[in-house]
């Protein structure tokens, strides 16, 4: 029975809701069609409704599994049909989800990029996840249109985006023809700068990129695959016949080399990868926590200043403390004065209070007396007097 394209299956899906562009099903189906009805691991960065899940656990039908992931939490609520699909909750670009992630799928072989779209998750993903995967295995950014746009961090005159990156990442397929170490100029360093990420180009061994509208999809090479020139023919009347490694070891134009050797020579590499890609992580951990120790050391000289802030501010109420008590002091000094004056006077007070009273008995004895009724006459005479002559 003739399988269905992807795009019939997408036209055809009946499940949780996807939506891709038009443009992205012609290199999806002729980029996966060899891997179709292998048993491979998905992995899709981006699952919001889930149904591109759903989708691709229906193209590739042995697949072993297909894990999403995604930092909204409610995706985890989502239900699956189909057991071989199962979810992360995270933020992909971020080290301990990209741990759970390797936890629940070990190696992938298509890694899906639809997450964010900004510029620096893609290219922490990609710095994540490509060492990750299989050699052979294709990794797959998609809405790479965002690279042009400055609310997702790009621009079109921006050479540090998302595109930019993936332009230079194509010096990379033909890296054995370097003529010079790219230590020696530092190939990404402009990347690992900006993104704060490490990027070694020696985890990124690409065979193969493939780009269409806002599409990209990498190919990662097969180190087992030596890179060869081959020589066919037997007549060289022109330019006479190249010397391959493989003439010099006298066989007939094919490159000699044992199954032992390449078993050896694949074990050597598989491990190589593993321990470069764990000393991936470390550094871009070492990276994230250097940030936070610079992070950490601006709040302690934050909190320092503020601090010195504080103590001067200390400083002066206490020399402020210092001048109030002096004038309280003298305002204490004055009232104690002023008290003194006050007790002064009702002493006064009481002295003249004490004479009016003495005078008062005094005149009510002396009207009371005989001598002031026998004058009596004489005082009104006297009076009668005033009043004639006033003076
Ligand atoms: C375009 S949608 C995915 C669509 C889905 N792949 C499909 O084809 O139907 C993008 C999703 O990425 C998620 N996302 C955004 N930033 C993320 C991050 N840093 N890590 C993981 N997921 C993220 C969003 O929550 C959103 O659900």
């Amino acid at each position: 029975m003739k399988k269905k394209s992807l795009r019939e299956l997408f036209d055809q899906h009946h499940g949780f809701g996807s939506d891709k562009w038009l443009s992205y099903f012609e290199i999806y189906q002729k980029q996966f069609e060899s891997l179709r009805e292998k048993e491979i691991n998905l992995l899709e960065i981006g699952i919001q409704n889930g149904g591109s899940l759903e989708i691709w656990a229906q193209f590739f039908p042995k697949a072993h599994r297909i894990l999403g992931c995604d930092i909204d939490a409610a995706c985890a609520k989502l239900q699956f049909a189909d057991q071989r699909i199962d979810v992360v909750i995270g933020d992909a670009s971020d080290l301990k989800t990209s741990q759970k992630i390797t936890e629940k799928l070990g190696e992938p072989d298509i890694i899906i990029d639809d997450g964010s779209h900004r510029v620096e998750d893609v290219i922490r993903s990609f710095v994540l996840y490509f060492p990750k995967l299989s050699p052979g295995g294709l990794y797959v950014i998609e809405d790479l249109h965002s690279s042009y746009w400055p609310d997702f961090g790009g621009g079109s005159d921006l050479q540090l985006s998302s595109m930019g990156f993936l332009k230079l990442l194509t010096d990379l397929l033909s890296k054995d023809f370097w003529k010079e170490p790219s230590e020696d100029f530092d190939y990404l360093k402009p990347y690992a700068d900006r993104y704060g990420v490490y990027l070694p180009e020696s985890q990124f061994e690409i065979a193969e990129m493939s780009f269409a509208n806002s599409i990209c999809v990498i190919r990662k090479a097969d180190r087992s695959v030596l890179n060869e020139r081959l020589v066919s023919g037997k007549i060289f009347e022109v330019v006479g016949r190249i010397e391959t490694i493989a003439s010099q070891d006298k066989s007939d134009g094919k490159l000699v080399v044992s199954h032992e050797q390449l078993k050896q020579a694949t074990d050597i590499q598989k491990e190589f990868i593993e321990i470069s890609s764990k000393a991936l992580e470390l550094k871009s951990e070492n990276v994230k926590i250097r940030q936070e120790i610079v992070e950490i050391a601006a709040e302690v000289g934050q909190l320092q200043s503020e601090n010195t802030q504080l103590n001067s501010e200390n400083t002066e109420l206490s020399s402020q403390m210092v001048y109030r008590a002096t004038e309280l002091e003298a305002v204490h000094q004055e009232l104690a004065e002023q008290q003194a004056a006050l007790d002064a006077r009702e002493a006064d007070i009481q002295a003249k209070e004490l004479q009016i009273e003495q005078l008062s008995t005094r005149v009510s004895q002396l009207l009371s007396s005989t001598s002031w009724a026998i004058t009596k006459p004489l005082r009104i005479l006297s009076s009668m007097l005033k009043s004639i002559w006033p003076n």
